[in-house]
């Protein structure tokens, strides 16, 4: 009888080992332990995290989020298909109008009636600008949808007067020039912009008005100055690295300590991309992304070193995705497949796991360009990389908190080893609830891991969330974006010790709610 118990134990453990992602009950020794302590916290998961981006580029204005004319738009020319599902990716912050536009881009052509708006040649895309979409198209869409602005002004060709006077346009309250101007325009009460770029990307050779470190410091520092006279609430954010090839660091270090008493955030844009076509390699960039956050938020400390009372500064990340496919040609019309979509977790991972200095960060772009979601005439789609913005975002608010990782590893050429789980957690306390988000980088392994608690108890009550696909490089298309989606479940793990085992299926990414007592 027993032994008929034992022999009926043993098949019930293997058959929920041949589950993918089932939570393990008896038997198996763990590969790979996670412990987390709510008391080791690393700071806020600020919502501005979840940002976004929205350039005159492509598709992503006119024909995304703007369609004058179209039965799918609003009186004002707003799409709302596109508009309600860019609500489910509760945008918490756009930036606009570039990116590179931004370099060339005089804001004064875009306000007024439409119809008297010049038609301008636009030189970073090499297209035509009707200026039929310009600010207060722009605040009024964030509005609507309950977002943040974050304009990010002309440093390249243009004048710092041209700054200051948008500033006024969008905040001034009292009678000035550029108030009036608003006013004119329909808006009576100022739009209260809070957060303005100084200039996009000045460190590349590609920019229109590219400056070295110290030209682009200076320049910026009397920006800074000048639209802070007009609004003295503004929060500024530099323009850090882009140019990787170049001496990224330098630029980053001439910024800090020329604009250190003036700025509030410093950029950092990257892109990543699979040219090499090898999963574990693709996901292995979490390795540059942290090397990118750390190194600059040395070079933070080290322009604040000394002292007294030092303005915080913090990372923006406002502009990172995955961009090797579709380029200028191709309007950046990426089309995104399910491994993509699991690059979306690395990122966000590593932005919670220095959640203590990135406190920014915008998913360039929102539609049609390098985007989540793509739009026709009839209506849209929406891309695999939309769903992991949108769970990833619930945990906005919540406080990230310092796993310990021990897992199997794997190396990319002489780059120290990289773990196969790649983990962040975050902590909702006024839920008791613990999130774990759990990439599984590896092609073929499933890992089933030990998940150890250290303070408060885990109840059994499990929430999982997974994302996970055979095919690699499933895409979706228009009528057909039903095939790499999420799967959520609920279920009942055992917890003995206050720990319970996880098997994290292969190229997988996983977001386990787990509740304390
Ligand atoms: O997002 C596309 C482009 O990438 C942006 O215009 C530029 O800032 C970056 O190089």
């Amino acid at each position: 009888m027993t032994n008929l118990i034992t022999r009926t134990i043993s098949l019930v453990t293997v058959l929920l080992l041949l589950i993918p992602g089932a939570p393990i009950v008896v038997g198996q020794t763990p590969q790979a332990r996670i412990k987390i302590d709510i008391d080791r916290t690393i700071g806020e998961v600020n919502p501005l995290l979840f940002g976004n981006f929205a350039e005159h580029l492509g598709r992503m204005i006119y024909g995304g989020i703007f369609e004058e004319g179209s039965s799918l738009s609003d009186k004002d020319g707003y799409r709302t298909d596109v508009m309600e599902a860019v609500r489910q990716l509760n945008v918490s912050i756009l930036r606009w109008p570039g990116g590179n536009f931004a370099s060339g881009y005089n804001w004064k052509d875009g306000i007024g009636p439409r119809d008297q708006r010049p038609v301008r040649t636009e030189l970073a895309w090499n297209a035509l600008e009707s200026n039929r979409f310009g600010t207060d198209e722009f605040l009024r869409y964030c509005e609507r949808l309950k977002t943040e602005p974050y304009i990010c002004i002309n440093l390249g060709l243009g004048t710092i007067d041209d700054a200051r006077h948008w500033v006024e346009y969008c905040n001034e309250s009292r009678r000035t020039f550029w108030a009036d101007q608003r006013r004119k325009n329909g808006r009576e009460q100022p739009y209260k912009v809070t957060y303005w770029a100084l200039g996009n990307e000045i460190d590349g050779p590609w920019q229109l008005g590219h400056k070295n470190a110290d030209e682009y410091a200076k320049f910026a520092l009397e920006a800074a100055k000048a639209m802070r006279a007009v609004d003295r609430n503004i929060k500024l954010v530099a323009s850090g690295s882009s140019n990787y090839g170049a001496d990224w660091i330098g630029w980053n270090r001439t910024t800090l300590a020329t604009l250190k008493n003036v700025i509030d955030y410093i950029a950092i844009h990257t892109y990543i991309n699979n040219r090499e076509n090898d999963l574990e390699r693709f996901l292995g960039w979490s390795q540059t992304i942290d090397n990118y956050i750390e190194v600059t938020a040395g070079l933070i400390k080290q322009a604040q070193s000394g002292q007294q009372n030092p303005r915080p500064i913090y990372i923006a990340y406002d502009e990172w995705n995955v961009w090797y496919r579709a380029f200028e040609r191709q309007g950046l019309e990426e089309i995104y497949n399910f491994e993509d979509a699991l690059a979306m977790g690395m990122f966000f991972n590593s932005f919670f796991r220095h959640a203590d200095v990135v406190k920014m960060a915008n998913l360039a772009q929102m539609v049609n360009v390098i985007a989540p979601i793509m739009t026709n005439k009839q209506g849209i789609f929406l891309q695999p990389t939309f769903f992991p913005l949108v769970e990833y975002g619930k945990q906005r608010g919540n406080t990230s908190i310092d796993a310990w990782v021990s897992s199997p590893t794997y190396k990319i050429g002489n780059r120290p080893p990289l773990r196969y789980l790649d983990v962040s957690a975050t902590y909702n306390a006024g839920e008791r609830v613990i999130y774990l988000n759990v990439l599984n980088r590896s092609k073929d392994k499933d890992i089933s891991t030990r998940i150890e608690n250290q303070e408060g108890e885990f109840q059994g009550e499990m929430g999982i969330w997974e994302m996970n696909h055979t095919d690699l490089k499933a895409t979706h298309t228009f009528g057909d974006d039903k095939r790499v989606r999420p799967v959520e479940r609920k279920t009942s793990a055992s917890v003995k010790n206050n720990s319970l085992i996880y098997t994290f299926p292969a190229h997988s990414l996983t977001i386990l709610r787990v509740r304390l007592r």
